[in-house]
């Protein structure tokens, strides 16, 4: 059954030397008009760009008015895009380095060798090394193979399936993920701040720091012939309550903003840090949770390092926070658990995924 599982890695198709790409990956027509070069899209000056958020001020400032301002710049960012680059975050850049570099390792060992940390998701096994499956008729997939695994907490960790080569790997993926956990609790409180809430709210609303989940997703997307064709991410939201990404300075992120995709430039040292859906139900939509996708290119392989900080799947009740709702502010959400709430999301798409299956029939 090997074979069939290396057949299927985006990398091993786009290093047969093919120049054009199976359709399973060739985008809907109707979405293909939205693709550009992604190269010429991030060097546009024009138009809406993806806020820079400065944290130094929050971090380390005596004064409480420089502390208020920074604070204010996160809030109003995560209420109009929900998404924005984060600097002066407090993670020492070279412990991201050695975070980049390991992951960078571990793909450039040989398939067969990634291959003994390919997960099953048939069997539930879904950390590890592992591609799209087609999850509908149509057969979509992605430009893009990953590793998934909990970095934390440390107590729920299967440190024997992350990877071993390279040997500082699981050292430095660690420490990252415990330098984030403590800035994810930074950036609850001041959301928590800006519903007029008590600092802490979000964070235990979430789960606290025995119950939120850190899963990271290494992603991988190989150089693509026909990189107008397909996506190395389809347009999703996340589903976390907040998610923080590194990259390899590769452009590729796309996010729809005012009805259009605006490409996220490459801001040295910065962490993207996403508005989950979990966050954005919590606060009734005052904070938003962007939908946006990956492009890939013909030119450079595109690495990114997606963390996501997730709600227990079972234990907590999702929906808008009684302070947040009144009678001219009605929730927005129907109570759900976190695993409802996913299998909300995939059921419908896949309807939509029926409709289009229906009309693509019609019409022929
Ligand atoms: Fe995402």
């Amino acid at each position: 059954m090997a074979a069939a599982s290396v057949a299927s890695r985006v990398e091993s198709l786009a290093s047969s030397g093919i120049q054009s790409i199976p359709k399973e990956y060739i985008r809907p027509k109707e979405e293909l008009t939205s693709i550009g070069d992604v190269f010429d899209e991030a060097k546009k000056e024009e138009g809406p760009q993806l806020p820079t958020i400065d944290l130094k001020g929050m971090m380390d400032s005596e004064d409480k008015a420089v502390r208020d301002e920074c604070r204010a710049q996160l809030i109003n960012a995560a209420k109009e895009w929900g998404v924005m680059h984060l600097i002066n975050h407090g993670i020492p850049d070279d412990l991201m380095e050695s975070v980049k570099k390991a992951g960078e390792g571990f793909f450039e060992l040989p398939i067969e060798e990634k291959e003994k940390y390919a997960n099953d998701q048939a069997s539930g096994k879904i950390q590890g090394y592992g591609s799209k499956l087609a999850n509908n008729a149509s057969g979509q997939l992605e430009w893009e193979d990953y590793f998934f695994h909990l970095v934390f907490p440390e107590d729920k960790r299967d440190l024997s399936i992350w990877p071993k080569n390279p040997t500082d790997y699981t050292e430095v993926t660690s420490e990252y993920a415990r330098q984030l956990r403590v800035l994810a609790t930074k950036i609850l409180s001041v959301l928590s701040l800006g519903l007029g809430l008590e600092e802490g709210r979000l964070e235990k609303e979430v789960g606290g720091m025995e119950e939120l989940l850190l899963q990271m997703k290494i992603n991988y997307y190989p150089k693509c012939p026909q990189p107008e064709l397909a996506l190395g991410v389809e347009a999703h939201t996340d589903v976390s309550a907040l998610t923080f990404i590194l990259h390899n300075m590769v452009p590729g992120l796309q996010l729809f903003y005012e009805g259009k995709w605006v490409t996220a430039k490459c801001v040295p040292n910065s962490i993207i840090m996403h508005v989950g859906d979990t966050v954005e139900i919590l606060s009734n939509g005052k904070y938003k949770s962007i939908l946006h996708r990956g492009l890939v290119n013909k030119e450079k392989v595109r690495i990114s390092w997606a963390v996501f900080c997730e709600p227990p799947k079972e234990k907590i009740i999702l929906q808008p926070l009684p302070e947040v709702v009144s009678e001219k502010d009605p929730a927005l959400f129907p109570p759900r658990t976190f695993a409802q709430h996913i299998e909300h999301k995939l059921f419908r798409k896949s309807q939509e995924g029926k409709k289009e299956e229906k009309d693509a029939l019609v019409s022929k």
